[in-house]
């Protein structure tokens, strides 16, 4: 429709199908309770008379359910204006990718577009319309359970990331029936809580937004995202759903942002919880006004938005431009030429969980997962004859993780599975020996398990916190391996050391303990329905390791939050110094202050030698280029993939700056023995950083450029910015 339609289609519309296209609900309103008015329409203070207004839905079934809803609303819609379904395709529909913290170690963006792609097919093919991702909050915390759901701890790798995943969902075309839209979340800050708990108070400078925690959103919304979700938490004192200098002077106003903005679900009701609205009616009066479009599944809309502007203080303008801006949505996605998008059952069996998708989650499984420590038991010999698969994680099927709404954990192959079907000719043994619950120590699996292990050549010891300890109101006050595990794990290892421990998980762990004794350590995390075969062919070494850390993982929960990106303080203790107490320095008593595992670490089974990392000029100006050439040789007979990072340091500026930022970065292919040179551009504004009012700006002066990983940069070269 052109602009013109659309603007005569809302001149037609009573106040109350306005509202109605304001209002979003779960599933299960429009198919139990239209018989009653004792259900959950009068607990939400919903009249039954506005049900057939309602604009858009969220979560549902399948295709055969979306459909049946959309044609009885459009039976009942006297405008026709089609419904909106809305989902959580997080990572995956049918067909379960890794997680995206995982995805994002990956640092492979091609890879996660592709996953993106095929989530949106899948999803489209039922009739989801919008997709709530990516999530781009950027999170330091490793004890906040939805650290699982985003891109880490760097602001250019989560960026990169939430793009990439735009691009995947979207392509070139919203009215593409292949696609489905992304909406950015949660604006913003959500992952910065106090202490690491889910939905609570977030106190940043301005400063650091800008130059951290806002970047990532603007990058998804300059690609083409046309929803923005409002976070649940207070930022600075005000939430998010009424912070007008959030949702007004910066998403609206400094970036222009004129898509549909929606509510987390309930948070326009949560303003009285929290303490900032007297009423539903003063909440749905400071949501409007910031600018929120769509309230998500509270009744503060339906029920006041009416009384507020016939006592003029919400003008019919206000109203008017958020409809809009729903109905163009519509509009894009090709709603009102088919209100079904082309989404059928046939559609659903034709592509979901198809050999191709199947083989993608493999693949990404693959090159997500993060060899934490080898000392030489992997990869493990072809010649194995019996392989104990140990521990909870052994023959379960909690490899989806949290957010994987429509997976279905019985499609998905085991550890134990994956090794069987990777060694026909072995004898595998599998014993779970103890539970991962928190509190549950019982060891009576102990006994099998260990006689298991005695009888092996090789233990597969699989660890790890189960699906439901990350993603949402899953925040935990400690990180370390819940129940019996560790306990097990020195048992194991002292009968068998020729033992290689898989790990499961949403979040970075405090693995300290395990580190000291384990002799090989595979991050897996939630790596989805292919895991088992991906874990058996990274540990036979058909696939190699070739994912890293997209978040520390420290030595103690008491160093969170904590990053890469660390400033220097006046009085630092060097890398050397970490085991000892210095008094009246910036450290602990009891702990070191750098991460057990670093942010950008991960094994190979390749040697990768950093050669060199050479400047074509020492000097950059404000519209020029210096190139960065990093040189990497392949010091081993296989092949394997490395990420080449690029950090830079700002040595003396008005705001103190990190110690290392990430600029760049590539994953290459090594042939064995193979040396390759990468080279980077390096601009003026990638030097750039929030000064003490609040402008982004570079100033003149040296500048180093390292390549490694965080805190362990290899090479290091220095250059002017004039
Ligand atoms: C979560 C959002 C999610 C929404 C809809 C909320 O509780 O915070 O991330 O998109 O539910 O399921």
């Amino acid at each position: 429709m052109s602009d013109v339609d659309l603007r005569h289609l809302l001149s037609q519309m009573t106040f109350e199908e306005k509202i109605g296209q304001l209002m979003q609900y779960n599933t299960h309103l429009f198919t139990d309770s239209t018989a009653e008015i004792t259900g959950p329409l009068t607990d939400l203070g919903l009249d039954e008379a506005m049900l057939p207004f309602v604009g858009s839905v969220l979560n549902f079934e399948d295709a055969a359910q979306m459909r049946a809803i959309q044609q009885a609303h459009l039976q009942q819609d006297r405008l026709k204006i089609p419904m909106l379904f809305m989902m959580d395709v997080i990572h995956g529909y049918r067909t379960v990718f890794p997680i995206p913290l995982a995805l994002s170690g990956s640092f492979d963006p091609e890879l996660v577009r592709d996953c993106s792609a095929m989530a949106a097919k899948e999803a489209a093919a039922s009739g989801v319309h919008v997709t709530f991702t990516p999530m781009v909050d950027l999170s330091r915390d490793a004890r906040w359970g939805r650290v699982m759901e985003g891109g880490g701890e760097d602001p250019l790798l989560t960026a990169v990331m939430g793009v990439a995943q735009v691009q995947g969902f979207q392509g070139d075309d919203l009215r593409d029936t292949d696609r489905i839209a992304a909406c950015v979340k949660h604006f913003a800050a959500y992952g910065a809580p106090e202490a690491g708990r889910d939905y609570y108070a977030v106190e940043l400078s301005e400063r650091l937004l800008r130059e951290r925690y806002f970047p990532a959103y603007r990058a998804c919304i300059e690609a083409g995202a046309p929803m923005v979700m409002a976070s649940f938490n207070t930022l600075n004192g005000i939430p998010a759903v009424a912070n007008e200098w959030l949702m007004n002077d910066i998403l609206r106003g400094e970036w222009g942002f004129d898509g549909v903005v929606i509510s987390d679900y309930d948070a326009v009701e949560e303003l009285c919880v929290h303490g900032v609205a007297a009423d539903k009616k003063d909440a749905a009066k400071q949501a409007m006004r910031c600018g929120c479009d769509i309230e998500m599944c509270s009744a503060a809309y339906a029920s006041h938005l009416k009384e507020l502007t016939q006592e003029g203080v919400l003008t019919t303008e206000q109203i008017d431009a958020a409809v809009l801006r729903v109905l163009m949505l519509k509009d894009r996605l090709g709603l009102f030429e088919d209100p079904y998008r082309g989404a059928s059952t046939q559609k659903e069996q034709a592509v979901c969980l198809s050999p191709a998708h199947r083989a993608l989650a493999r693949k990404a499984a693959q090159e997500s997962a993060v060899l934490l420590k080898n000392n030489g038991v992997l990869p493990l010999s072809e010649d194995v004859q019996t392989v104990a698969v140990i521990g909870p994680f052994a023959d379960s099927r909690d490899l989806l993780g949290a957010w994987s709404l429509r997976g279905d954990t019985s499609e998905g192959v085991t550890v134990s599975e994956g090794l069987a079907a990777r060694l026909p000719h072995a004898r595998i043994l599998t014993a779970p020996a103890c539970s991962n619950l928190c509190g549950n120590t019982d060891q009576s699996g102990f006994e099998a398990a260990l006689t298991a292990a005695e009888n092996a050549d090789a233990v597969v010891l699989c660890l790890g916190e189960p699906s439901d300890y990350s993603g949402e109101g899953s925040s935990r006050a400690t990180l370390d391996l819940p129940g019996a595990q560790l306990t097990l794990a020195r048992e194991v290892i002292r009968v068998n050391p020729r033992t290689a421990v898989v790990l499961f998980g949403g979040r970075p762990l405090a693995l300290t303990e395990l580190d000291a004794v384990a002799p090989a350590i595979l991050h897996m995390w939630f790596p989805g329905h292919e895991g088992g075969n991906a874990v058996a062919s990274l540990l036979l070494g058909d696939e190699n390791p070739s994912g890293k850390l997209a978040m520390s993982f420290p030595k103690t929960v008491g160093q969170c939050p904590l990053s890469y990106d660390r400033l220097m303080s006046g009085r630092p203790i060097q890398a050397s110094q970490e085991d000892t107490f210095l008094k009246f320095r910036s450290n602990y008593i009891d702990s070191g202050n750098l991460p057990l595992y670093p942010f950008g670490y991960g094994l190979s089974y390749s040697r990768f030698e950093y050669e060199s990392l050479t400047l074509d000029r020492r000097t950059l100006t404000a519209d020029g280029t210096l190139t960065v050439t990093v040189t990497v040789f392949n010091n081993s007979d296989r092949h394997g993939k490395e990420v080449v990072q690029l950090y830079m340091r700002d040595l003396v500026a008005s705001v103190a700056r990190p110690v290392q930022q990430l600029i760049a970065f590539d994953k290459i292919a090594l042939a064995p023995f193979e040396r390759k040179s990468v080279s980077f551009t390096v601009r003026e504004e990638m030097l750039r950083f929030v000064d003490a009012r609040n402008h982004l700006v570079s100033e003149a002066g040296e500048f180093e450029v390292s390549t490694g990983y965080a805190d362990h940069l290899l090479l290091t070269e220095r250059f002017s910015l004039q």
